[in-house]
C-alpha cells in the first residue's frame, strides 16, 4: 500500500489542487493532503478553515485524507510511511520553485518528489490569483470548490 503526501499552503484550496489530488490517487493507494501550519507566507485563511475546505472538497474520496503538517515535511512523511511527496506543476515557473525543495527534501531523508502535470484547462488557477481577484471584487467561483469563495470573502472582510 503506497502512501504519498501532497503538501501545500492551500490558501485557498482550488480546482487545480483537486485535479492533482485525484491524479495522484490514480497512481497511489493513499494520498494525504498535508496543509502546512507554518507556511512562510502569512496565510489569508486560518489553518482550520484551510483544512475544512480541503476536507469538504475532496476528503470524502476513498484513499484521500487531509491532515496538518506542523514542522518539517520530511518528518511528517516518515511518520506517515509515505513513499514520496507529490507536487503539481502548471509550468516551468512552478518547477523552478519546486526543484530546490525537492532536492532539499531528498537530501534530508532520501524521499523523492513526484511531479504531476495538471490539467492544462486549469493552469491559470493559483491560490494567490484567487485571493487577488476576490480581493478586488471579481467572481472566483469557477476556480474553487463549493464553499471556498465565501470563506475567502469572509476572511477578506475581517482583514479590511
Ligand atoms: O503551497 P506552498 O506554499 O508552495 O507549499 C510550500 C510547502 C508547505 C510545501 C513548504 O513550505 C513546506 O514543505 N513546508 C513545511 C516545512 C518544511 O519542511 N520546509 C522545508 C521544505 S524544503
Amino acid at each position: 500500500m503506497a502512501t504519498v503526501v501532497f503538501p501545500g499552503s492551500f490558501d485557498p484550496f482550488t480546482l487545480g489542487h483537486v485535479d492533482i489530488a485525484v491524479r495522484a490517487r490514480q497512481l497511489f493507494d493513499t494520498v494525504i493532503i498535508a496543509v502546512a501550519h507554518n507556511s512562510q507566507k502569512a496565510p489569508l485563511l486560518d489553518l482550520g478553515v484551510r483544512v475544512e475546505l480541503a476536507q469538504s472538497a475532496i476528503g470524502h474520496v476513498e484513499g484521500i485524507e487531509v491532515a496538518v503538517v506542523d514542522g518539517l515535511l520530511v518528518d511528517f512523511c516518515e511518520a506517515r510511511g509515505a513513499v514520496a511527496i507529490v507536487k503539481g506543476l502548471r509550468g516551468g515557473a512552478d518547477y523552478d520553485v519546486e526543484r530546490p525543495m525537492a532536492l532539499m527534501n531528498r537530501s534530508l531523508t532520501g524521499i523523492e518528489t513526484v511531479f504531476i502535470t495538471g490539467d492544462s484547462a486549469l493552469s491559470h488557477i493559483a491560490s494567490s490569483l484567487v485571493r487577488d481577484v476576490a480581493r478586488h471584487g471579481g467572481d472566483v467561483s469557477a476556480y474553487v470548490p463549493p464553499g471556498v469563495e465565501s470563506a475567502v470573502l469572509a476572511a477578506l472582510r475581517v482583514r479590511k
